[in-house]
Parts: structure tokens; C-alpha cells; sequence
């Protein structure tokens, strides 16, 4: 996790770190610093906290009005919150700073190795070391050194350097961390992702593996590992940061939630023409797709779920196997991919570590790659052989809301796309299912007028000290949702249960005013999820059922109802879950928690 920030032209640097940290806040906001030349050496500002307490402190302090720094806000991986081991690090005596994004794995061993060296550490992080390592390896050739760096150091970074007596100049690299450089007006900028620049230019170079970047105030030029310069085309932005702005609401999860009817029109439209649906992306033929073996679907946290929806209704529809793998299980079991398996990569982000590790797990056991991701250009998303762009737009909220919709959303494109190339879909059916996923924004919007009634049932749960989740099939992909969702912003305790499982464990949990979400929209299942809604109520719980118009049964055994509007089964998943999101949202609103920031999580999950 972690952002980072730099800066070198005309203007004075600070507020411009401070700026663009903003924008990276969501990556990580356990404490914040930034380093800036004054004259020939660099003077350092750091805090525990967030970014707000970093700016307290430079006005309080005050800082060089020099026109080079770096900045960096922190995601904790080794050693705790606190001042000293915020970023930026020093390394040598002192003459070299640096900020880091990542984790270093054998930086036990560099570090006996450096302070057999004589080196001095001062902080309980990784990151330390680089700076020391650097400082090693550095003799007056900056390039060199980092190459020296990236060649000793083995795990994921993505780091800039300042060194004392070069003040025109900002080295950086990267491997396995997001690293752009923006190219302004005789001026350049460095960060983790493009927001941080948009301010000031739209023209970027999307820094690849295993790559340096070498900042001045009139030039960036691009290298290798081994330092031979590098050219790579121009990445040109043409969306736009006030998209990432909040635009009037509370909070960005709030916005994002009511940006759902736009989202999943974005999403569909462009891929539905004349009642079929068209994936231009995918590159696999309609015999490609008769032959696909397995469909292994990897992903983390919210995604995940998206993949256990997805997995339903794929095997319903297309009747391919599919498997679906947490991101950071897969890459580790040694998965068996057989010839003509593909593999489905979900993520918000493009960048989560261990879903671009089971990706390229995946590649290299010679799965075609599809991925479903959101940030345009992101890793995931250029290493995958197929990707398909959820038109989201940026997501700050560290509980993902829209993104999750969207993918949603082309889970239902994708099974229906293999359906008809097996020949399992027949046209009328094909045009009646895309009718109903492009009445999706309409239904989602009448979901969203409910958002009062939502905020009084939140209410009237706010003091539960657990809450589970119980669903079948595809409502159990959206109970885990809707427990997670619950859970990571409102820091109440909650489980989801596929509803048959319940009896092996979990009821024992159930007594006297438990709160329990019966999620229940599948129409093939409902009658089962009722018996379970029936047993735990005779325990003692209250129920709140999430149900489809026409399903009337759970109205006698409910304390609460949540009604959806009707639509075919493997659809329900698009609404079901936003009546969950208002509800987790107002649950933490009402306990005071921070709802866009909930503690110990980032949005960008980008070490293992
Ligand atoms: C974090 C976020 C989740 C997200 C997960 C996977 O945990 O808080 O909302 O689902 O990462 O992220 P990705 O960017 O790969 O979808």
C-alpha cells in the first residue's frame, strides 16, 4: 500500500506534495511526510496521522520553499504508526531520502549486512534499508546505484529518491507498485496513481517493472534495469478529476453508492446492441469458448464475491465449470490449469498485490487471461490478454460500492456471451435478458429513493453487537457482501452463512434479539431459506428478509422486510445488494465511525 508523491519544476513543492498525497490518501493514512530540498540538502517533515496532521504540522514548523521534493502517506507493514518510522527515510549520514511503496523481503539480511557495514537504523521498516542501500551503492551515479538496488533487493516497490547536492534531479523505480511520472510544462511530477497529477497535466508514462525514471525540471527519461534509456509512448488521460470529487455528498461511499444507476448503464450500454450482447474486448471466438475447460476466477475482498456470484451464474447459464480462488490462496497451491482453461481476474483497482500475482500465476501455467478491471491502464489490466473496463470511474471510498456493481454487471455479459456461443441461449431469451440488465439503472434508482426507510431500520439496529448474514446461492455471494460491507465500516461484528450450513455451527451463535439478514431472492432456493429464517427465529433472532416483490411467505416470520423489485434470479444480485450497502452505511454513520476511512484498511491493497 502506501502513496507517493514528487515534484521538481518552478513552483515551491510542498503544497504541490500535499496536494497530490490528498488524492492518494485512500492507499493509506496511517501517518504522512514529505522532503524538500533546501538548497543542497533535503529537510524532512513527517507525522503520524493523516495527512490533515502532517499540514498542521508544516504550518505550525514550516518547511523550505524549495522547488524539489517527495512526499509519501503510509499504510503500516512493518513497524508501527508512529513518527519514526513514517516516510520519507534517511540513508548513509543522512544525504540520501526516500519514499517507498511496497515490501522488501529479504530486508532482514540486507540489514545485518548493512550495519556489519556501519550502518545506523533508526526505524522498525523495511524501507529503511533502501535508503541504506542506496547510499551503499551510491558514488556520484544516481542510475547506478538504484540499479545496484533493484538487482539486491527481491519484493514489490515503488520508490524516489533524493539525493544531498543534486537538487535537480529525482530518481525513481518500480516493481510490482504502481509508479507514474506526469510531464508538465517545465515541470514533472512522480505518484502511485494518476489523480495526484491531474491537477497540473493529462500526459503521463506509465512506469513498467523493472523500470527507473530520472526526474529534472525539463526532461524525464526512462530506463531499464541495467540503465539503458527506454522510450514509451505518451498516456494521455481524457477522464476527469472532478469525477473524483464528492461532489456534494457526506462521504464518498454515500456518492458512490447513488452513482450506481450510472455506473451499471456506463458498464452495459456500450455492450449491448440490438437485444445481444457484444464484448468487442474479449478476443476468444465463439470456438474458443466452446472449448474452455475450467473458468478459474481469482480475486480479493469485494471482487471475490463478484467471482462467487459470477461462478453461479456461469455454470447455470453456460454450463462451464468455474472455480473460484481467493487471489492470495491461488497463487500459493500450485493450481492445476489444464490446456484451454482461462482465468477470470477480478479487481477495482488493477493493482491489488495478490490478484496481479495469481494473474500472472495463471499466465504462466498458460491460461488465457481475462480480466475485469476498473482503472484504466492499471497493471492488471495491461498484463491481462483480455480486459474489460468497468466503467466505474474512481472509487475513493475504501468500501467498494459502484466497482462491485459494475462487475457485477459483466459477470451477467460475460455468461451470457458463453451461453450463446454454446449454443445454451436462445435469441429471444438473449434480447429478453439484455432488456432486463439495461432496466438495472431504473431498478437500482427506485432502490436508492428507499434510502430513508433503509436509515430507520439502520437505526433501530445500531447498537447489535453481531449480525449474520444467511442466503443461498447466489444470495449467499451477496450475503458475504453484505456482511462485509457491514463489518469493515461499521466494525460490528458479522458473519455470512450459505443458509445450509447454519445448522453445522453457526445457530449456536443465534439467541435472544440476534440480528439476522435472510437474504433470499432466489426464487428455486426461497422455500429452503425460509426454513432457515423459520429455524432461527424460533432461537430468538430477529429477521430482516431481503426479498423479491412477489415473495410473501417470509412476510409471518420477518421483524423486518426489505422488498426488491422482480427481475430474473441471476439478476437479483444488482439489487440485493444496495439495499445492504445504504444499510451498513448508516449503521457506521450512526456509531460515528469514519465511513470512507474505516481503520487498519486501504483501498489499494498493493502488498501481499
Ligand atoms: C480492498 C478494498 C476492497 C476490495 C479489495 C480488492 O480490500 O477495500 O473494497 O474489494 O481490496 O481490491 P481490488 O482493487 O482488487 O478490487
Amino acid at each position: 500500500m502506501c502513496g507517493i508523491v514528487g515534484y521538481i519544476g518552478g513552483r515551491s513543492a510542498s503544497p504541490v506534495l500535499i496536494d497530490g498525497l490528498k488524492k492518494l490518501e485512500y492507499r493509506g493514512y496511517d501517518s504522512a511526510g514529505v522532503a524538500v530540498f533546501n538548497g543542497d540538502v533535503v529537510e524532512v517533515k513527517k507525522t503520524k496521522g493523516r495527512i490533515a496532521d502532517l499540514e498542521k504540522k508544516l504550518s505550525a514548523e514550516g518547511i523550505s520553499s524549495g522547488c524539489v521534493g517527495i512526499g509519501h502517506t503510509r499504510w503500516a507493514t512493518h513497524g508501527a504508526p508512529d513518527d519514526v518510522n513514517a516516510h520519507p527515510h534517511k540513508g548513509g549520514n543522512g544525504r540520501i531520502t526516500l519514499v517507498h511503496n511496497g515490501i522488501i523481503e529479504n530486508y532482514i539480511e540486507l540489514k545485518i549486512m548493512l550495519e556489519q557495514k556501519g550502518y545506523k537504523f533508526v526505524s522498525q521498516t523495511d524501507t529503511e534499508v533502501l535508503a541504506h542501500l542506496f547510499d551503499f551503492f551510491y558514488s556520484g551515479d544516481s542510475l547506478k546505484a538504484m540499479s545496484n538496488v533493484m538487482k539486491t533487493v527481491r519484493g514489490s516497490y515503488a520508490v524516489a529518491v533524493l539525493i544531498d547536492g543534486r537538487p535537480d534531479e529525482i530518481i525513481a523505480a518500480r516493481k510490482d507498485s504502481p509508479l507514474i511520472v506526469g510531464l508538465g510544462e517545465n515541470e514533472n511530477f512522480l505518484a502511485s496513481d494518476i489523480p495526484a497529477v491531474l491537477k497540473y497535466t493529462r500526459d503521463c508514462y506509465l512506469l513498467d517493472d523493472n523500470q527507473m525514471a530520472l526526474l529534472k525540471q525539463s526532461s524525464v527519461k526512462l530506463y531499464d534495469i541495467d540503465g539503458n534509456e527506454v522510450h514509451k509512448d505518451i498516456y494521455h488521460v481524457t477522464w476527469d478529476v472532478e469525477a473524483a470529487e464528492k461532489g456534494g455528498f457526506d462521504h464518498f461511499m454515500k456518492k458512490e453508492i447513488s452513482e450506481q444507476p450510472k455506473t451499471v448503464h456506463d458498464t452495459v450500454t456500450p455492450r449491448i446492441k440490438d437485444g445481444k450482447v457484444v464484448i468487442d474486448e474479449l478476443g476468444l471466438s465463439d470456438e474458443d469458448i466452446k472449448n474452455i475447460g475450467t473458468i478459474h476466477i481469482v480475486a480479493c475482498g469485494s471482487a471475490w464475491h463478484v467471482g462467487t456470484a459470477a461462478r453461479y451464474i456461469i455454470e447455470k447459464l453456460a454450463r462451464i465449470p468455474c472455480e473460484v480462488d481467493l487471489a492470495s490462496e491461488f497463487r500459493y497451491r500450485n493450481p492445476i490449469i489444464k490446456e484451454n482453461d482461462i482465468c477470470l481476474v477480478i479487481s477495482q483497482s488493477g493493482e491489488t498485490a495478490d490478484t496481479l500475482a495469481a494473474l500472472r500465476e495463471a499466465k504462466s501455467k498458460g491460461a488465457r487471461t481475462i480480466s475485469i478491471v476498473n482503472v484504466i491502464a492499471s497493471t492488471i489490466a495491461r498484463e491481462s490478454d483480455d480486459v474489460i473496463y468497468t466503467m466505474a470511474g474512481p472509487e475513493i471510498a475504501v468500501a467498494t460500492t459502484k466497482a462491485f456493481s459494475a462487475q457485477l454487471c459483466v459477470s451477467y455479459l460475460l455468461a451470457l456471451k458463453f451461453a450463446k456461443a454454446k449454443s445454451l441461449l436462445s435469441e429471444s431469451d438473449e434480447e429478453k435478458y439484455c432488456a432486463e440488465i439495461l432496466r438495472l439503472p431504473e431498478l437500482i434508482e427506485g432502490i436508492l429513493k428507499t434510502d430513508s426507510a433503509l436509515k430507520e431500520l439502520a437505526k433501530s439496529y445500531a447498537d447489535s453487537e453481531n449480525v449474520f448474514f444467511i442466503g443461498r446461492g447466489l444470495d449467499y455471494a451477496i450475503s458475504l457482501e453484505g456482511s462485509l460491507k457491514l463489518k469493515e465500516i461499521s466494525y460490528i461484528h458479522s458473519e455470512a452463512y450459505a443458509a445450509g450450513e447454519l445448522k453445522h455451527g453457526t445457530i449456536s451463535l443465534i439467541e435472544d434479539k440476534t440480528p439476522v439478514f435472510a437474504v433470499a431472492t432466489q426464487s428455486d432456493l426461497n422455500e429452503k431459506t425460509l426454513g432457515n429464517i423459520k429455524e432461527v427465529k424460533a432461537r430468538g433472532a430477529r429477521v430482516i428478509a431481503l426479498v423479491g416483490e412477489n415473495h410473501s411467505a417470509a412476510d409471518e416470520f420477518a421483524d423486518d422486510i426489505i422488498r426488491l423489485p422482480e427481475i430474473s434470479d441471476f439478476l437479483m444480485p444488482s439489487l440485493a445488494v444496495v439495499p445492504l450497502q445504504i444499510f451498513a452505511y448508516y449503521m457506521a454513520l450512526g456509531r460515528g465511525c469514519d465511513v470512507d476511512k474505516p481503520r487498519n484498511l486501504a483501498k489499494s491493497v498493493t502488498v501481499e
